[in-house]
Parts: structure tokens; C-alpha cells; sequence
């Protein structure tokens, strides 16, 4: 199989939202922290009547639809998650009645797990059976859904949730540049679940940024060397159109493309010209352990960043800002923003994203676009995806009922024998519905 990729993509996300700078307020938090110091806009977040499973069945049921898929032509379905419901039995089971139904249960794949990065190994796998030798002629598919809940604090508006279906197949207008990967995997606790009574995380959150920073860094090494090795020239920013990364806050993003800079400074590369040389010359005695606590390195490789960054980085931004860490899918859902903005011009160009899971797990690795063929071309899945439209249906919560609702899920959590409101009047046609837990912790869901 040949160009190998993203045939076609859905993403959704909850219609329930709250606006950060309202958030922002009723924390107590200075004006600006979470809008201008975390860079974010709004945060969705499930209700009490959708979760993980019930926002995958949406995702996947509406791809399957709307790109005229028969559910027969699906051989592998992954999915990737950090949410978890059930210690065993795996979401993709969950999925299984949509294909159930069209007689087919001949479908590999469960679930993979590490936080942010699961949807990342989901994808590989996809990609991978796709092109070895077990591979049956038919389609992958892959999942990454989850909602991201803080407990009251610093990490809260950090949160999201949205779960995104990719396809899989051969002659991808996305297709993967399987040679350029890099990937870098350590032992550290900067973020994990380990208390199973609970949804929250523990955080070190100062810790998870440096983390994010230093296998970006590995990765971006990693990245280059490969890439000179097949190329046989030098790397640098300029040879990739966009840079996508895994959004936990927008300063986040900002910071490691600057950093990539910082790289390309160090490594002496095309991308840094002579203006640029000079603000960063003074950095360059740093050690690597000084050079992530030192601000005027970040305040100097952003000012070389800036304008690199509005062209690279900024039209994939706008998923991630409007609804914030959606974990696994959070890579995605930039990817998507950046389809969603230029997909008129995206056809013969490189992209190379970035995705972290702490704990950690972390890939560099590239794409190219070709425009591709009806219905599997990037205008029809920018068209598909409907961005712009679901993000104007929201509704936005006053933070009062957020509190409510976060408070009542905690409640819920791991819970049985309830039922759910059934009140799906917020929810768009087609959105699957969590309707009861019974009393042997059995999942039931209804469409609307
Ligand atoms: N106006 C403008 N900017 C402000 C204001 C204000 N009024 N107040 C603070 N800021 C800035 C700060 O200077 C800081 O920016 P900087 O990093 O450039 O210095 C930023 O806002 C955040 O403020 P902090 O005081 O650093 O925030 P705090 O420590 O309270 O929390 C954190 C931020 C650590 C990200 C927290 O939300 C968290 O733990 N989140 C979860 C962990 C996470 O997302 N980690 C990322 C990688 S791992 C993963 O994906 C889960």
C-alpha cells in the first residue's frame, strides 16, 4: 500500500462550554491569567448525559455517514483514551454494536493508553497494519476521545473534552512520511491517575511543562537527524509549511515553537538569520537545564518565533483555544483547525506534529498533503468537520452550574444504578446520550 494516511476525519466535541475569561473571574484568579497567561478562550466540558463512549459512538456513527463508509469495509478500529470507565473491557467494545449491526465483528484493535499519547499510538498501529503484510484490503479506523476534568485549582481551566474519528487507508491526501518519527519515552511522574476512585489527576504542573519541553526537544534532535540522513541536508523550520503540537494551553504551543528556534539556533540552521543570531547569542553558554528556567530566552527566542509562528503555527490553534485540552484528541483537533483553515492550500505541503504524553511518551512525525479524491479530499473534510458552525451552537455556562455539574459528575464517578436526566435538548441531532448505569455497572445510550 502506498501514501498512506488520514482519508477522511469528524471530530465532536460537547455543546456545553464556559468562557475562560468568566471562569477566569469567579476563581479569583488575576484578570488575564487563564485568557492571555494560558492563552485559552473557552472550555468545553460533558454534561452529565455524554462522556467518552457516548462522544465516540457520535464521532464515529457521523464519519461513517457522512463520507458514505460501509461499516463492512472497516478491518481495524483503535482507539485511545486516558478516560477511564471500565479497568477491562475496552471503548472500542462499545463501538462494536455500530458494526455489529452490519454483520461485521471481524475488526483487530482495543484500546491504548499512556495520558495524551494514546491517540498517537492509536493512529501508528492503524498505519502500521496498513502497511505490513496482515493487512486485508480493508479500512482502519481510529479513535481518540476523552474529557479532561481538574479538581478545583490552578490545573481547572486547563481541562476539555471532544472525541475525533480519523480513517485509514492507502492513497491518503494526508499521507505519512513513515521515515521522519522520533520518538523519546522516560520514567517521570509529572502527570498521572493513580487514585482509581477518582477522574482528577495528579499534577505536578510545573514539572509537566518542563517534561513537554524536554522530549520536545529529544524529538525535534531525533527528527532532524533523520531527516538529514535520507535528504542527506540540514533541517529547519523552513522545511516544514505548519507545526502542530499537542495543545494542553496555548502558551504552551507558543513556547515550544520558539523553542524549536532555540533548537535551530544551537544546531546553527538556515531558519536563523543574522538579526536572529544576535538575540540569541547570549543563551548560547547555557547549559540545557538553565536553559528551560531562563525568561529571557523565552522572551528572545519568541520575539525570533513571532513571525514564524503567525504563518506555522497560528491556523492550527483555533480548536484547542475554543475548547480546550481534549487529551488524546487534542493533537487532532489542531490538526483539524489547520484543515479546517487552509485546506485550499494545504495540497503538496509538509507538516510535521508533536505529540506528549506525560509520564511520558512523546512523537515527532510528518505528513504531507496531496488534495486526494472525492470524498476522501481535504475540502470535503473541511466541509464535513463543520467547525465553524458547531463552535457557534454552543452554550455557554454561567460558572456557578459548571461547579454544579463538575461536583455531580465527581459524584458519579465509577458509580452505579442511576439515571441520567435523558435531557439532550443542548445536544445536535445524531449525538449519542449516556440515558442509566444499572445496578451491575452496565452502560446504556440512546441518539438523538
Ligand atoms: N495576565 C497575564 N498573564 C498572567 C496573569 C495575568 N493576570 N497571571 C498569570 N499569568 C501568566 C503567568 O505568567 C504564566 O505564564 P508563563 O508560563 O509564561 O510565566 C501563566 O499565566 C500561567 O500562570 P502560572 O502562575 O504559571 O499558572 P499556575 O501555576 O497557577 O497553573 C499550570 C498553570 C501549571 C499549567 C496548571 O494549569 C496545570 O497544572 N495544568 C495541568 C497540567 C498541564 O496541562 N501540563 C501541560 C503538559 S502535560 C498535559 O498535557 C496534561
Amino acid at each position: 500500500a502506498k501514501n498512506v494516511g488520514i482519508l477522511a476525519m469528524e471530530i465532536y466535541f460537547p455543546p456545553t462550554c464556559i468562557q475562560q475569561e468568566v471562569l477566569e473571574a469567579h476563581d479569583g484568579a488575576s484578570k488575564g491569567k487563564y485568557t492571555i497567561g494560558l492563552g485559552q478562550d473557552c472550555m468545553a466540558f460533558c454534561s452529565e448525559v455524554e462522556d467518552v463512549i457516548s462522544m465516540s459512538m457520535t464521532a464515529v456513527t457521523s464519519l461513517l455517514e457522512k463520507y458514505n463508509v460501509d461499516p463492512k469495509l472497516i478491518g481495524r478500529l483503535e482507539v485511545g483514551s486516558e478516560t477511564v470507565l471500565d479497568k477491562s473491557k475496552s471503548i472500542k467494545t462499545f463501538l462494536m454494536p455500530i458494526f455489529e449491526k452490519c454483520g461485521n465483528t471481524d475488526i483487530e484493535g482495543v484500546d491504548s493508553s499512556n495520558a495524551c499519547y494514546g491517540g498517537t499510538a492509536a493512529l501508528f498501529n492503524c498505519v502500521n497494519w496498513v502497511e505490513s503484510s496482515s493487512w486485508d484490503g480493508r479500512y482502519g479506523l481510529v479513535v481518540c476521545t476523552d474529557s479532561a476534568v481538574y479538581a478545583e485549582g490552578p490545573a481547572r481551566p486547563t481541562g476539555g473534552a471532544a472525541a475525533i474519528a480519523m480513517l485509514i487507508g492507502p492513497n491518503a491526501p494526508i499521507a505519512f512520511e513513515s521515515k521522519l518519527r522520533s520518538s523519546h519515552m522516560a520514567h517521570v511522574y509529572d502527570f498521572y491517575k493513580p487514585d482509581l476512585a477518582s477522574e482528577y489527576p495528579v499534577v505536578d504542573g510545573k514539572l509537566s511543562q518542563t517534561c513537554y519541553l524536554m522530549a520536545l526537544d529529544a524529538c525535534y534532535k531525533g527528527f532532524c537527524q533523520k531527516f538529514e540522513k535520507q535528504e542527506g541536508m540540514q533541517f529547519s523550520i523552513l522545511d516544514a509549511d505548519y507545526f502542530v503540537f499537542h495543545s494542553p494551553y496555548n502558551k504552551l504551543v507558543q513556547k515550544s515553537f520558539s523553542r524549536l528556534l532555540f533548537n535551530d539556533f544551537t544546531r546553527e540552521a538556515s531558519s536563523i538569520d543574522e538579526a536572529a543570531k544576535e538575540k540569541l547569542s547570549p543563551f548560547s553558554s547555557l547549559s540545557n537545564e538553565e536553559s528551560y528556567q531562563s525568561r529571557d530566552l523565552e522572551k528572545a527566542s519568541q520575539q525570533v518565533a513571532k513571525p514564524f509562528f503567525e504563518t506555522k503555527v497560528q491556523p492550527s490553534t483555533l480548536i484547542p483555544k475554543q475548547v480546550g485540552n481534549m487529551y488524546t484528541a487534542s493533537l487532532y483537533a489542531a490538526f483539524a483547525s489547520l484543515i479546517h483553515n487552509k485546506s485550499s492550500t494545504l495540497a503538496g505541503q509538509r507538516v510535521i506534529l508533536f505529540s506528549y504524553g506525560s509520564g511520558l511518551s512523546a512523537t515527532m512525525f510528518s505528513l504531507r498533503f496531496t488534495e486526494g479524491e472525492k470524498p476522501f479530499n481535504l475540502s470535503n473534510i473541511a466541509s464535513i468537520m463543520n467547525v465553524s458552525e458547531k463552535l457557534k451552537s454552543r452554550h455557554e455556562f454561567p460558572p456557578e452550574k459548571f461547579v454544579e455539574l463538575m461536583q455531580l459528575m465527581e459524584h458519579r464517578y465509577g458509580g452505579k444504578d442511576f439515571v441520567t436526566t435523558k435531557d439532550c435538548s443542548l445536544l445536535a441531532p445524531g449525538t449519542y446520550y449516556l440515558t442509566e448505569v444499572d445496578s451491575k455497572y452496565r452502560r446504556f445510550y440512546a441518539k438523538k
